[in-house]
């Protein structure tokens, strides 16, 4: 057993998890520019203890070393599973092994999975619903069924005498930095990157928790990446607002280009809305990172698509951005397409097909053939403020527009 040292965050209940600095992607697709967290949490009442989540493969015996610090692994009486995911799910065939008395606690859904991917026993698991509990002598655990945040068996875990919230990935963040929120400089801007990353495809189930769990007397919230947040109205403040889909007048532009072109034209754009005062941001994707991308959509009300043709459609940067758009479905309301090509168009027809799905508006288009001059940046500017006006509430619409220049 190694020494760690393990932080009491309540009275009998413990931060268990693992800190990883080194991990750069997750799902093979975000960044993580500060590592990550997997938080574990020991909550030892006067007759049980229970364990709530486990850790990332690789960490494995540092959370069973910590568990020993502090408490007995071999003694765990009850492994509460809220959420399925390998990042806080994978140790539970060793915990299980570990303590021979172990019951898996988790949703009717999380049991078939659990017996999938970790092979635990039926007579080894308690199927728990809302408003459930369990008491463990001084310390009683109530569940709450919260699915599709982000997978359909999560639920959350309440321990009523210390008002404890132990919501697993809602209200995460991805950074090994801190343990509790007032720690963290620049916080919010994290969470609201995880946020885009992760939940913003399931906002509407997130309303729904976030309704469930309204009124509900919390003093800590403690989820299973990034910091504890101690000031819990911090967080809740930022996810009533994330989970409703409110907008700001602000636009995100992402665009490729080969030549310059398509730049040339999108500086222009950024331009005009800025002058009318949207909120710009301006993603160039041959260098983006996709998780600044997910964090300034989950607020943004429009989103400006610039793209060359490449072959008879969009660069695939491009693609692949309409595609993210398609998969985070941003609350955006309103879109626009840049575009230029040298003999033959595409790009605009494939994002218009592409985002149609997504049921956003797009307020107009300029594709042009060839460089912009002054009439093509006139016509940019021309789209700028129709769109400016449709963020800020005015304005109508116009038709999508495919010119020679
Ligand atoms: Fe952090 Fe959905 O796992």
């Amino acid at each position: 057993m190694k020494p760690y040292y393990v932080a009491m965050i309540e009275k009998d209940v413990y931060w268990v998890g693992a800190r990883d600095w080194n991990r750069r992607l997750f799902d093979a697709l975000i960044p993580l520019p500060q590592g990550t967290s997997y938080n574990a949490y020991l909550v030892v009442g006067k007759e049980k203890t229970a364990l709530v989540d486990t850790v990332n493969p690789g960490f494995h015996a540092e959370l069973c070393d910590k568990i020993n610090c502090v408490g007995d692994v071999t003694k765990i009486d009850y492994l509460i599973m809220n959420h399925a995911e390998p990042d806080h799910a994978s140790a539970i065939p060793v915990i299980m092994n570990a303590s021979e008395k172990a019951v898996l606690v988790t949703t009717k859904k999380g049991a078939e999975m659990a017996a999938t991917y970790s092979k635990v026993p039926e007579g080894r698991m308690k199927i728990v619903g809302d408003g459930d509990s369990l008491d463990l002598g001084g310390k009683t655990m109530r569940f709450i069924e919260a699915p599709w945040l982000h997978w359909p068996e999560t639920m959350f875990t309440y321990l009523n005498e210390d008002r404890i919230l132990f919501p697993c990935d809602f209200f995460g963040a991805h950074t090994a930095v801190g343990l509790y929120d007032d720690e963290v400089k620049d916080l919010m801007p994290l969470a609201q990157r995880y946020f885009g990353e992760i939940m913003m495809p399931f906002r509407r189930m997130g309303a729904k928790a976030m309704e469930k769990i309204k009124g509900m007397d919390i003093s800590i919230i403690a989820p299973s990446h990034g910091p504890i947040y101690r000031n819990p109205e911090r967080i809740l403040n930022e996810y009533r607002r994330w989970t409703a889909g409110e907008t700001r007048e602000k636009a995100v532009i992402a665009y490729a280009s080969m030549w310059g072109a398509t730049e040339s034209m999108v500086k222009a754009m950024e331009e005009t809305l800025s002058s009318e005062g949207i909120e710009v941001r301006v993603f160039n994707l041959a260098i983006a990172d996709v998780g600044d991308i997910a964090r300034e959509l989950v607020d943004s009300r429009a989103i400006v698509l610039g793209s060359p043709t490449l072959i008879g459609g969009m660069h695939p940067l491009a693609i692949f951005a309409t595609s993210l758009v398609g998969i985070l479905k941003p609350p955006a309301k309103y879109a626009a397409f840049l575009g230029s090509y040298g003999w033959g168009g595409g790009a605009l027809k494939q994002a218009q097909e592409m985002l149609h799905p997504t049921r956003i508006e797009i307020v107009g288009a300029v594709d042009i053939h060839g460089t912009p001059g002054d009439e093509e940046m006139r016509r940019v500017a021309e789209l700028g403020r129709q769109l400016a006006g449709k963020i800020k509430g005015a304005g109508p619409s116009i038709a999508s527009t495919s010119a020679v220049a």
